[in-house]
């Protein structure tokens, strides 16, 4: 399978395909795929006809002291793995191909976008949620996969999607995770040695809060506290932030109620890794 890398090509074989009933399933990524990735794929290749991924390294969602450099990168592994998994086409741009001139047009979503990531990295979910638009115009009608992985993305991709009447139906996939629970990512490659086992601690933490849901605390400063704490025995861990919300809102109550989601992001080194867990309180 060999890598598409312009718009018109891409739009070209996926008009084809259409013109024969074919349904699109769509799964958008930053390239160095995990397992976590390929579940996306094969999720997609269960449920649609044609399966496009594609891998762009989206310079907008990058702040200018962030990883864009040095985010890991291996196309040819990739295309491997999304044959492997069930794809058909990868859609693997150049920045050129995708910004052939400065940005004028920029997406916000507010709201869900505010806090959390948004708060961390300011201009990230701009950056996303501009190239999701796009992506979603060139791809056209499809199915389009998230990950879980990234709760706060899923909500804004779900939002935009609704808000701007786009012909995609945004579906959101459980995190796979490593076997001492830590969410797969491209950016574990970061950890050293040291931090590595420290880093399964982000879930464990995760747990301990829903845990503590499940046995009957509603205090949300309780939950937080404890989970904080689980991380914080790891020596090499700063905790962005650790919380307990709303899982519609993402908006802290301090009873908790209703569909909770826990979230973390967390520093180990230059890793800034994050995960979430959902819990319904009956
Ligand atoms: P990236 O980090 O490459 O992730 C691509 C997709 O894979 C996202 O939907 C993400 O939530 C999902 N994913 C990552 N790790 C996962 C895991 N362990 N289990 C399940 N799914 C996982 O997210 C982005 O790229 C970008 O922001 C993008 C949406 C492509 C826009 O540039």
């Amino acid at each position: 399978m060999r890598a598409i890398t312009t718009i018109a090509q891409l739009r070209h074989e996926l008009d084809t395909h259409r013109a024969t009933g074919a349904t699109v399933g769509f799964v958008p990524t930053m390239g160095y795929l995990h397992a976590g990735h390929q579940s996306l794929v094969r999720a997609a290749a269960a449920e649609t006809d044609l399966v496009v991924v594609s891998i762009f390294v989206n310079p907008l969602q990058f702040a200018p002291d962030e990883d864009l450099e040095s985010y890991p990168r291996d196309l040819d592994a990739d295309t491997e793995r999304c044959r492997a998994a069930g794809a058909s086409l990868v859609f693997a741009p150049t920045v050129e191909e995708m910004y052939p001139q400065p940005v004028w047009t920029t997406v916000h979503v507010g709201v869900v976008s505010e806090a959390l990531e948004g708060a961390a990295r300011p201009t990230h979910f701009d950056g996303v949620a501009t190239v999701v638009s796009k992506l979603f115009g060139i791809v056209g009608p499809c199915r389009a996969y998230f990950g879980e992985k990234d709760f706060q993305q899923l909500a804004i991709v779900t939002r935009l999607a609704a808000d701007l009447s786009a012909p995609v139906e945004v579906v959101g996939c459980p995190t796979v995770r490593e076997s001492d629970g830590l969410a797969m990512s491209s950016r574990n490659v970061y950890l050293t040695a040291e931090e590595r086992p420290q880093a399964a601690a982000i879930n464990q933490a995760l747990r301990l809060g829903c845990d503590l849901i499940r046995s009957g605390e509603r205090d949300r400063s309780a939950v937080e506290a404890a989970m904080r704490a689980h991380i914080e025995a790891q020596p090499a861990a700063r905790v962005d932030y650790v919380v307990a919300v709303d899982s519609t809102s993402l908006r802290p109550t301090d009873r908790l109620s209703g569909s909770v989601r826990v979230l973390a992001a967390v520093r180990f080194g230059s890793a800034r890794l994050i995960d979430n867990m959902g819990i319904e309180i009956s």
